[in-house]
Order: structure tokens, then sequence, then C-alpha cells
């Protein structure tokens, strides 16, 4: 049978939407801008340029480019897109709270709903994995940029990263399972798993296009060419989160499989700080170890003048 991987993507994030911001523990403050703009800075190898107009690519609820514009005079004008509707309004929503002003709209990445030449830098973040065909992706970019514009991705799993992050949730799975069958306590009371079907637990529907809408991971090297047939140049990668992922996928995982009532605040609050922790571990033992081995791929891309 033919999927729509499209219609997937837009019905899976249309349902994710309102709850988005909470499952990733996304913030929009000063030390999330921050964040966001060493993200960046480390793909650039340098200080972030201020950016007249700025678009991001399949927003979301407008993780990068809002964290970008609370650096002050970063961004002179933002503008976003998202195949889904839900996020757009979501993105949109976060901004008013904000106060940034940004320009958001309903548009897939393969087809951008923008003229030629039109801006200065496009960024995106975790959304190249979803993307049926990555070259006509590119190809889209290229034509929206101005000459001498540049494209930056991050968050994209790498093919060794989510080979790890996939030994992560299952083995936490099986070790939940085990330690709840066994009366084990969490968060002051008894643990208990969410049980599927009920208000508690994800629509099992939803759980199955999860599985499909995570289209690819990704070899750095293979994914340099395809932007160099597609038409950019001075095409380079970086790679990050490697002990913080790993960790980060067994915390999550227990965050989605066991009840609310074990879910204490206390116990967010140590999953935030343990991987602050690690993601600074992980930018020391960066320069020693081969970088594909990282989960998180950023790519960086420039249109020929
Ligand atoms: C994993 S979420 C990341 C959202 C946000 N960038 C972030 O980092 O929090 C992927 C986003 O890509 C969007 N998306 C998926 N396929 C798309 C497409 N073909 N064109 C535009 N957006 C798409 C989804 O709707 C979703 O909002």
């Amino acid at each position: 049978m033919e999927v729509d991987l499209r219609k997937a993507n837009e019905i899976f994030h249309d349902y994710e939407s309102e709850l988005y911001d909470s499952k990733w523990g996304i913030l929009f403050d000063e030390k999330n801008a921050q964040r966001v703009k060493k993200k960046f800075e480390k793909l650039l190898g340098a200080p972030f340029p201020r950016v007249e107009k700025l678009l991001e690519v399949g927003c979301g609820t407008g993780y990068v480019g809002l964290n970008l514009c609370l650096n002050d005079g970063l961004v002179g004008n933002l503008y976003a897109c998202d195949i889904s509707e839900g996020m757009v309004e979501a993105c949109c929503s976060n901004a008013s709270k904000l106060g940034i002003k940004v320009e958001a709209k309903k548009s897939e990445l393969e087809s951008l709903a923008y003229p030629d030449n039109e801006f200065d830098m496009v960024i995106g973040h975790a959304i190249l994995h979803h993307i049926p065909d990555i070259r006509k992706a590119f190809e889209e970019i290229l034509r929206v940029l101005r000459p001498g514009g540049i494209c930056m991705l991050a968050g994209e799993p790498t093919r060794t990263g989510d080979f790890l992050g996939r030994i992560a949730r299952r083995s936490t799975l099986e070790v939940l399972k085990l330690y709840t069958r066994l009366g084990g306590r969490f968060g002051g009371k008894k643990a208990r798993l969410r049980e599927e079907g009920t208000s508690d637990s994800p629509q099992s529907e939803t759980k199955e296009l999860e599985t499909l809408v995570d289209i690819h991971t990704f070899k750095p090297r293979e994914v340099a060419k395809i932007a160099i047939a597609a038409g950019f140049e001075d095409v380079r990668y970086e790679c990050e989160e490697l002990l913080s992922a790993f960790v980060g996928w067994i915390t999550r995982t227990i965050d989605n499989s066991l009840s609310e009532e074990n879910l204490t605040v206390a116990w967010r609050f140590w999953c935030y700080n343990t991987y602050v922790k690690l993601s600074k571990l992980d930018e020391r033992i960066y320069a020693y170890l081969p970088s594909e081995l990282f989960y998180n791929m950023l790519l960086y891309m420039e249109k020929p003048e």
C-alpha cells in the first residue's frame, strides 16, 4: 500500500502541535536563546550575524526562529512555515506571548510559497528527516535564498546516533516493564505503566503515524553530496550530542511510558539538569571522537553569489 508521507506528517504534527512544547521540554527564554545561537555558531565557526530576512522552515512551535529573535538585534524580520496548520498556529501563539512579530504560514518545504531570491538565511531544526525528497527540498531552499545567502539545518539524526537511540528506548522499556511488574516505585508512588487506549496514553493510530513520519537517518557525508548536487557550495557539517542524547532517550521513554502520577516536578527538573550537564560534556569529548558517532547532524550550505 502506497502511503502519502506528506499527509501523514501533516496529520501527525497537527495532532502533536498542542502538547508539542511540553512533550519535548521546549522553552523560550534567555538560556534557550543562547543555546540556539551557540548551536548555529558551532556550524558558522563565527558569531551569528544580523539577518534581515530569516525564514524558518518546518517551524513547528518556533523553537529555533523565536529563540534566535530573543537575542537582541539578531533578526530583522522572521518568516516561518510548516506543513501543519496546528504547528503554524502554535508558533504564532508563542510569538505573540513573547512579543515577537512573525509572518507564519502553512507551506511545504518541497514547494515553498515564497518568491525567488527572497531570504538572507533559511534555518530549520529537526525537519529534514521528515522530508521524502531531500534533493527537491534543497533545490527549493536554494531558490528562495538570495545569492550568497546561507541555509543552516540542525537537529537531524545520524545513522549511528539513531541506532544508539533505539537501543536506549528498547532497553528502557523492557526494564520499565520488569520494574513495574516487580512492584517498584517511581516519584514516591508505585510505578505504573500507561494503559493503551486510555486518555493517559497516546492514540495508537498516532503512534503508528509517528513511526511513518520519521523517514530518514543520515550519513552526513552523503547529505553533503546531495546539497552540492542541488547547487549549493561551501557545504559542511558538524554533529552534536552523544551522552546527552542517549540519556535523553532513556528519560523520554520513561516520560512516555510511566503514568503521569509517577512523573514529578523534581524528576523533570533532574532530567533537564542532567541533559544540560551531559551536553557540556559532549562538547568536550567531540574533538576526540568521530563526529558521525554523535546523534544530531548540523548542515551548513551557501548559495553561490
Ligand atoms: C520534529 S518537528 C520539529 C519542529 C521544530 N522545528 C522544532 O525543532 O521544534 C518537524 C516539523 O516539520 C514539519 N514538517 C514535516 N514535513 C514537512 C514538509 N514537507 N514541509 C514543511 N514542514 C514539514 C512538521 O509539521 C513539524 O512541525
